[in-house]
């Protein structure tokens, strides 16, 4: 695919369309099962780059894929009978797999090498390493990958106490290493992040007990293999959802998506802009709760966006920056100096996205102040941060039909997450009226 994608302004958009697999869901459904000895089915599993990073580490430690067109099946040893990798586990652009990984590492009994490409090399690991080193775990590294992790269960202690950041993969990789501990574990986080991991070993048989705060871990309880069937992503309906809000006229159906409490930050976000949102068919699948959605456009409203919701919004957070420069008045957002350590440093790859596309813009330091207006046509730049190549393209279709199009610089960074994006814009075009 070229890696200039050029967007033309649209009108409203309308009709149906199924998102890809859940990113955070699928990584976990591979890593899980991998962990237990046998064999899983996965459904709807994210077929993209960072996913694939995530089995190629994993493959690399014995474990098999047999891939068919709406299923991957998980052949396991089980983490008892992981042998070394050869080599160092290339993460890619990946920081879930990396941190993920990383606690799995730490319960085996060999040094594990971890790397990734240029960003995944610029991101924070010491996050996930100070709390492995105070569960006893040798690990060899600077502040940044790569990095060698020194397993082994014998010397691994029970972690008690609270993670340096609200972050999932962080926890998670405490998680991992806590299955693995010569004692239990107590883990406080500071804020809600995405309880995935939690969910699925609980069903898989770990003694894992969470509530809103905290998670205890005993460890040593056996896992068994768990067929998965991974829902719609959230993130990926994201783009579509804030398209469909802004364009006045618009009617979109998104389908089968998981609305995981501590995921769904973004519909409560567009929801106080004045978006109207509904939630039609809730049920669970795989232990996640999955809904059928219905978007209408209409006008938005300046809003403030700070504390738990900055959490559970984390990775729509350029894009409700998108909504929000066309909203009615000022939105702000806080608390969010995570988005400078994502895939590019977010809050600035945003706002000069949004400057060039003629919106008045204040970058802080933990977010930004966007006063709404109108998009303009321009040329931009994905940072290589495939949030933020789809976070234009979002722009691109709610700018003034008269500005002209907008050229995206960088668009194969899609691939991360949602490899058939610039399709579905495409198919919701030929629908669009
Ligand atoms: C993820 C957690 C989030 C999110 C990332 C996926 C996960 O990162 O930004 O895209 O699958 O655990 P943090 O947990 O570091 O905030």
């Amino acid at each position: 695919m070229s890696d200039e994608f050029v967007v033309r302004p649209g009108g409203p958009l309308r009709g149906t369309l199924r998102v890809p697999g859940d990113k955070s869901i699928s990584h976990r459904a591979l890593i899980c099962n991998a962990l237990a000895p046998g064999e899983a089915q996965i459904y709807g599993l994210l077929d993209s780059a960072d996913c694939r990073s995530t089995m190629t580490c994993l493959r690399q430690w014995g474990v098999e894929f047999d891939e068919s067109d709406d299923r991957i099946l998980v052949r396991s040893p089980g983490q008892d009978e992981f042998r070394p990798a050869d080599g160092v586990l290339d993460c890619g652009n990946s920081g879930t797999s990396i941190r993920l990984l990383s606690g799995v590492a730490a319960g085996l009994p060999f040094r594990s090498g971890f790397d990734g490409d240029h960003s995944l090399r610029s991101r924070p690991m010491r996050r996930v390493l100070d709390p492995l080193e105070q569960m006893g775990v040798r690990v060899d590294s600077a502040a940044t990958a790569p990095f060698w992790v020194d397993g082994g269960t014998e010397s691994l202690r029970g972690f008690d106490g609270e993670l340096p950041v609200a972050s999932a993969q962080v926890k998670s990789c405490i998680v991992f290493a806590a299955l693995r501990a010569g004692e239990p574990s107590r883990i406080v986080e500071p804020g809600p992040s995405r309880d995935h991991t939690e969910r699925m070993l609980a069903a898989m048989g770990a003694q894992i007990e969470a509530d809103s705060a905290t998670i205890r871990i005993h460890p040593g309880a056996p896992l068994r293999p768990r067929d998965v069937e991974v829902p719609g992503d959230i993130s990926a309906a994201a783009y579509w959802m804030i398209a469909a809000a802004m364009i006045p006229g618009s009617e979109l159906n998104l389908p089968n998506v998981g609305v995981n409490p501590r995921r769904t930050g973004v519909i409560d976000a567009l929801r106080q802009m004045g978006a109207r949102i509904e939630l039609g068919n809730l049920r669970e699948a795989s232990g996640e709760p999955v809904a059928d959605l219905v978007v209408r456009g209409g006008p938005l409203h300046g809003v403030l966006l700070d504390d738990e919701m900055i959490v559970r919004a984390v990775d729509e957070l350029p894009t409700l920056a998108v909504a929000a420069a066309l909203a009615q008045g000022v939105t702000e957002i806080r608390d969010a100096a995570e988005l400078r350590v994502k895939e590019s440093d977010r809050i600035a790859a945003t706002a000069s996205m949004l400057r060039a596309m003629g919106v008045e813009v204040e970058e802080r330091p933990d977010g930004m102040r966007v006063v709404g207006g109108q998009l303009q046509g321009a040329t931009v730049d994905s940072h290589g941060d495939h949030r933020i190549a789809m976070s234009a393209a979002v722009a691109a279709l709610a700018s003034e039909s008269e500005s002209g199009p907008t050229t995206i610089r960088r668009a194969d960074a899609v691939e991360i997450s949602y490899p058939g994006f610039w399709r579905d814009l495409d198919r919701l075009r030929h629908v669009a009226v």
